[in-house]
């Protein structure tokens, strides 16, 4: 019994197993990743630019068998002679990488542009509506740590119209994608998504899900929008349940119905800048989360809050999340880390009532059908740009003392732009099974002990 029963079982385990190609990354489509530069900010020291990108989710591409002749993904979830147990899977099938332009991705500088269709040179228009995560240069996630912290990015909504969801968010997954033996790729490749919807998945954590479970985890919704209404969301889980619905903040079913709009006080004709506050008891990063703050920016000022004294989701408002560890859990979720998400989307099930109809917003239960957006919108299409984040007041300078009260409606504010411009250097070594090398592979080429970089393909090394 104990270790060394353990031991003896892990190693007899590992020199049973044949090489494990280990459902590793195909070579038909290289996966270089949309640089995205973000930036860290301190409030001592200014804003540091990150050497960041984004990667396509891991349910989007390609998984095949080892000369692209079949698939391992069928409609209804995997080819169970290619994959019949995840070892099996992991030695027969290979993850693609994809190509960001035609997947509705493009990045320029550090601006992130999302489209839901796209239009290929057949002249055919498919509905691509990408999901993304931010990746750091070591081949993992970033976990982004906002408690006591404040997250702050410039949006374009203009072209999203009623019953399309434009998304920036957060989830509570694994920095590494789950990355292990039988998903060497790991978060190189998207994988690992979860959220509070509880999402069942052919893959889970980045193995082969054979029972059908749902993958939970916190998820912090910052914003959810279109150019006629939007919402911003916690939805904290426990014991693996988590509050599916959430409190949300959404100034028109609030009753400001002229507050967000194309023209309105948040004029969503043009792109404007959004901070979100993770304020604690004791306003340290390690306190207990009992506000979120929303402050928009205009035209270079700060725009005044739809509530008089700001808008706030506060602990005692949120009373959906208090099965749920209420909002102190979402802040430890938050202090914990999270894995920063995009999205657009549009959905043919409930035409997005629950964000812009009725209550919600101005829209009719109708004009959000996906084939209507399709037919009057196909170039929709959202923009997020200067994604930065750190001590509370650091991301975006005001001056004017404006913090998104109803009283500050005239001070000015100036978005900061890095004070420091060196990258955070990538010191980093690649992890067991992380990539550390191949076309395109700008992380870390040296592995962590005892580790050995080995190439896979040309646009594939990783340390085994
Ligand atoms: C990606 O797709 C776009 C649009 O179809 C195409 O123009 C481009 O050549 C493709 N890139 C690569 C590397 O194949
Ligand atoms: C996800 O996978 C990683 C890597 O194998 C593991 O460390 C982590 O515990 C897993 N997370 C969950 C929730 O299963
Ligand atoms: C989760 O379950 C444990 C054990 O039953 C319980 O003590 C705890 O209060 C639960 N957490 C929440 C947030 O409900």
């Amino acid at each position: 019994m104990g270790q060394k029963t353990l031991h003896g079982f892990a190693a007899t385990a590992l020199a049973v197993l044949p090489f494990v190609k280990a459902q590793q990354p195909g070579n038909f489509t290289p996966e270089v990743h949309p640089q995205l530069p973000t930036w860290k900010c301190t409030t001592a020291g200014g804003c540091v630019q990150q050497d960041t990108s984004v990667v396509l989710d891991w349910n989007y591409r390609w998984i095949h068998n080892a000369d692209g002749t079949a698939s391992c993904t069928t409609s209804s979830g995997v080819d169970h002679t290619l994959c019949p147990d995840e070892a099996t899977c992991a030695k027969n099938c290979f993850v693609e990488g994809v190509n960001y332009t035609s997947s509705g991705v493009t990045t320029s500088g550090s601006s992130l542009t999302m489209r839901q269709y796209f239009k290929g040179s057949n002249g055919q228009t498919n509905s691509v509506s990408p999901r993304l995560y931010l990746l750091g240069s070591d081949g993992n996630y970033v976990m982004l740590k906002l408690l006591g912290q404040e997250l702050s990015f410039d949006v374009d909504l203009s072209t999203l119209p009623c019953g399309e969801n434009g998304a920036l968010y957060l989830s509570e997954m694994d920095a590494t994608g789950g990355r292990n033996q039988y998903n060497t790729g790991g978060a190189n490749y998207g994988s690992g998504y979860c959220d509070a919807q509880c999402p069942v998945q052919t893959w889970m954590n980045g193995t082969l899900n054979t029972n059908g479970q749902g993958y939970c985890c916190n998820e912090m919704d910052i914003l959810e929008a279109n150019s006629r209404a939007n919402a911003m969301t916690p939805h904290p889980c426990a014991n693996g349940s988590c509050d599916k619905s959430g409190c949300g903040l959404n100034p028109y079913a609030e009753g400001y119905k002229s507050y967000y709009g194309p023209g309105l006080t948040v004029d969503t004709s043009k792109p404007f800048t959004i901070i979100t506050r993770f304020i604690t008891d004791d306003g340290t990063t390690s306190g207990t989360l009992n506000q979120i703050q929303r402050i928009y920016v205009q035209n270079g000022k700060t725009v005044a809050s739809a509530a008089s004294g700001g808008d706030i989701i506060t602990a005692s408002g949120c009373t959906s999340a208090q099965a749920f560890g209420g909002l102190a859990n979402m802040g430890a979720a938050l202090g914990r880390g999270m894995v920063l998400t995009f999205s657009i989307w549009n959905d043919a099930g409930g035409y997005m009532n629950w964000l812009d109809s009725g209550n919600n917003g101005p829209c009719s239960s109708t004009e959000g059908n996906p084939s209507n957006i399709l037919a009057n919108y196909p170039d929709t299409h959202v923009v997020f740009s200067n994604i930065r984040w750190g001590d509370i007041g650091s991301t975006v300078q005001v001056s004017g003392g404006g913090n998104g009260g109803s009283t500050t409606t005239t001070s000015t504010t100036t978005l900061r732009t890095s004070t420091t411009t060196t990258t955070t250097a990538p010191t980093a070594t690649a992890t067991h099974w992380g990539q550390c090398g191949g076309i395109g592979w700008t992380g870390p080429t040296v592995c962590e002990s005892p580790y050995a970089c080995k190439e896979l393909n040309p646009w594939y090394y990783q340390c085994l």
